[in-house]
């Protein structure tokens, strides 16, 4: 049987050529730039439904772009899924995915957990995957390129589930030369991106602070799934969780105004304990200037990434 032949319009707009599947071309999904569409039910309504066995072959055959493609397609269609059995399926081909995923980076994925690749090693590696693809690529390799299908209920000032990137974490990694055994925090840690990239990249003692229960025990299982001992995870709101002193403080935008203000005011009073003999660092966002004394700029952002020295 001829593999499946695809291509991708300039428009973003995706179609699938699948000999012995379907005979003319069809649009399948809306990708990428399709996304800022989802909110207009009309044009919503307008795309097919997706032809699961045809984005299964698709799964099975194809590399890491298709699976993002057949992912996203996945996510249009459980957006307006009515029934069990149709919802059944999706989440079907979403497991499909992801074990996909697993399988295609089984030999790196089994050098991570058995310690023959170098935190060097491993650096370049991720490095030197061409910048368009990095992100998706590292994300799967960690085994979680795919977050759960169902969204959480918005509540106001905490922001939903977004991984950051890998650029950004590598840059917060070097500009506070975190060394092993330090203690890297994330708050809002989500799947654990930046919880595993400390571990791995910086051989540091790595936690990761999440609220949601699905997506922290998702990070969970993908940290112990690589067998990263040093990546750890709690289910708890960052509001309430116990004083750290971690070396290193990550947050990637999981929250606004005054949840914010509260967490920092609690992140200043565990920092203000014995005189310590290393630097600590915040990496956030851009903050107001001025609002935070505490805090000193270290460099320039990186996107919405700004290191700060805490005095
Ligand atoms: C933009 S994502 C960042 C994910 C992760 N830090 C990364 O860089 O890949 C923000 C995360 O913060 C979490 N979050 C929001 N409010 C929170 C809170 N009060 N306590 C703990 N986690 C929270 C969200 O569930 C979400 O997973």
């Amino acid at each position: 049987m001829q593999p499946p032949q695809k291509a991708v319009c300039p428009s973003s707009v995706r179609i699938l050529r699948l000999p012995g599947v379907t005979r003319r071309p069809k649009v399948a999904a809306l990708w990428r730039t399709g996304w800022p569409l989802l909110g207009f039910w009309r044009l919503l309504d307008a795309v097919p439904t997706p032809d699961l066995a045809s984005l299964r072959a698709l799964v099975e055959r194809g590399d890491g772009s298709d699976r993002a493609f057949v992912d996203g397609t996945i996510r249009l269609a459980w957006a307006r899924a009515r029934g069990e059995a149709e919802r059944a399926s999706l989440l079907e081909l979403h497991g499909a995915v992801q074990a996909a995923a697993l399988a295609a980076h089984a030999a790196l994925r089994a050098e991570i957990s058995n310690g023959s690749l170098s935190r060097h090693a491993l650096r370049r590696l991720f490095d030197d995957v061409p910048a368009t693809r990095r992100d998706h690529f590292v994300e799967e390799v960690l085994g979680i390129a795919y977050p759960p299908l169902d969204e959480p209920e918005a509540v106001p000032e905490l922001i939903a589930y977004t991984p950051s990137g890998y650029d950004e974490i590598v840059h917060a990694l070097d500009s506070t030369e975190l060394a092993p055994g330090e203690r890297f925090l994330d708050i809002g840690s989500g799947l654990g991106k930046a919880v595993m990239l400390a571990a791995l990249l910086a051989g540091a003692s790595s936690v990761g602070v999440e609220r949601d229960p699905a997506l922290h025990e998702r990070a969970e299982g993908a940290a112990r799934l690589l067998g990263l001992r040093e990546a750890r995870f709690a289910c708890v709101d960052a509001q309430e969780m116990a004083p750290s002193d971690a070396d290193v403080v990550f947050m990637y935008l999981p929250f606004t105004g005054g949840t914010l203000s509260r967490v920092l005011q609690r992140l200043f009073e565990a920092g203000s304990g014995p005189l310590r003999a290393r630097q600590r660092f915040l990496c956030a966002a851009v903050l107001e200037p001025g609002l935070y004394p505490a805090l000193v700029p270290v460099g320039s952002p990186k996107l919405w990434l700004q290191v700060y020295a805490w005095r």
